[in-house]
């Protein structure tokens, strides 16, 4: 496969390479990813993550392992446990899927690579037409609010709603972010922040409980959030604390969006109570853990509960920001995600 570069994705000398997302920003680290133990291990490690990116990864390291000379056979088994690698983000699911069909040609190895290739090249005109289109909706001046991390680090491109957020900075209409830093795993305050800083667009950092009190203060003009999952309705599933957001943007009277692209979408979903929720490891929430060591706070015996990801319902949404275009709510209402 030829040489490709995105924000935290390598392929070089048909080995695939991630950019080490626990470790940032703290240190840019390069790690290898060229075999499926290792892949999975880094996908449930969150060193690969975002709903794109994980198939976007996945895809890449089949046709790789096709190129290095594996059997149909074993890349079956191949994609089956990468495909098991996390259960929420349809887009792993849905590129997978895509490179099953494309296992079954008779010359699959040419065609996996080309594949593979194909789904890097789309997944960053998704992102660009994303960020086109949401950007219709930032008002000059805006203060937006934003959760997890959805940029260049989640994609291959210019990411989902940080992508309408960084084009929307580069027309001047950006004032400035609040990021969420997203606990328990700090996408935001580690990685958002990162990014935005990067970027140069303006941004302050808020513990996800400050949110509810500058929204009071009129101090957010709107929400943007990604998607792992948009089902048939209209429910989205996404990082959790998303849905906190939606109930206090509803109630402030504040538009609430979310942008995804097409590769997240599940019609045969009926609703958010059919979408499945990682729960993690217990040790995420009683201390935290990173390129500076790990710090517990919580009892050596304290219970915990931590689900990655929550369910907003359809009628908390103002708008579904997709490559497409805009998808409001009586769209929604008649049908546009069960299509
Ligand atoms: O657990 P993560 O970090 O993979 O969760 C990521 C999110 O929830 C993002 O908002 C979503 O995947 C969209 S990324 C463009």
């Amino acid at each position: 496969m030829q040489t490709l570069q995105t924000t935290s994705l390598r392929v070089v000398d048909n080995q695939l390479f991630i950019l080490d997302q626990q470790a940032l920003p703290q240190e840019k680290r390069w790690l290898s990813a060229d075999s499926v133990p290792l892949l999975v291990e880094h996908i449930h490690a969150l060193r690969v993550r975002g709903a794109p990116l994980i198939g976007l990864s996945a895809s890449l390291l089949l046709a790789l392992l096709a190129e290095n000379g594996a059997d149909r056979k074993t890349l079956a088994q191949s994609l089956e446990t990468l495909r098991a690698s996390r259960p929420t983000a349809v887009n792993l699911m849905n590129n997978l899927d895509r490179m099953k069909l494309t296992l079954a040609q008779e010359d699959f190895v040419p065609a996996l690579v080309a594949e593979a290739q194909r789904l890097i090249e789309e997944d960053k005109a998704l992102c660009d037409s994303i960020a086109q289109a949401g950007n219709t909706l930032v008002k000059p001046a805006s203060r937006l609010l934003t959760h997890c991390n959805t940029g260049g680090l989640a994609t291959a491109g210019v990411g989902t709603a940080l992508g309408v957020i960084a084009l929307a900075h580069q027309q001047g209409k950006v004032t400035n972010v609040w990021v969420d830093e997203t606990r328990p795993l700090l996408q935001g305050g580690r990685l958002t922040a990162w990014e935005l800083g990067e970027l140069g667009v303006p941004y302050q950092l808020i513990t996800d409980s400050m949110a509810a009190s500058l929204m009071a203060k009129g101090q957010v003009d709107a929400i943007w959030v990604g998607a792992d999952r948009i089902a048939a309705n209209g429910d989205v599933a996404n990082k959790i604390g998303t849905y906190s957001l939606a109930v206090l943007a509803k109630f402030h009277g504040i538009p609430f969006y979310v942008a995804a692209p097409q590769t997240t979408l599940d019609p045969s979903c009926p609703n958010g109570e059919a979408i499945p929720i990682e729960q993690r490891a217990a040790a995420e929430v009683t201390g935290v853990a990173g390129s500076f060591g790990a710090v517990q706070w919580a009892p050596e015996n304290a219970q915990v509960y931590n689900p990655a990801f929550d369910v907003t319902p359809a009628s908390l949404i103002s708008g579904w920001v997709l490559d497409s275009g805009v998808v409001t709510p009586e769209q929604v209402t008649a049908g546009f995600f069960a299509r």
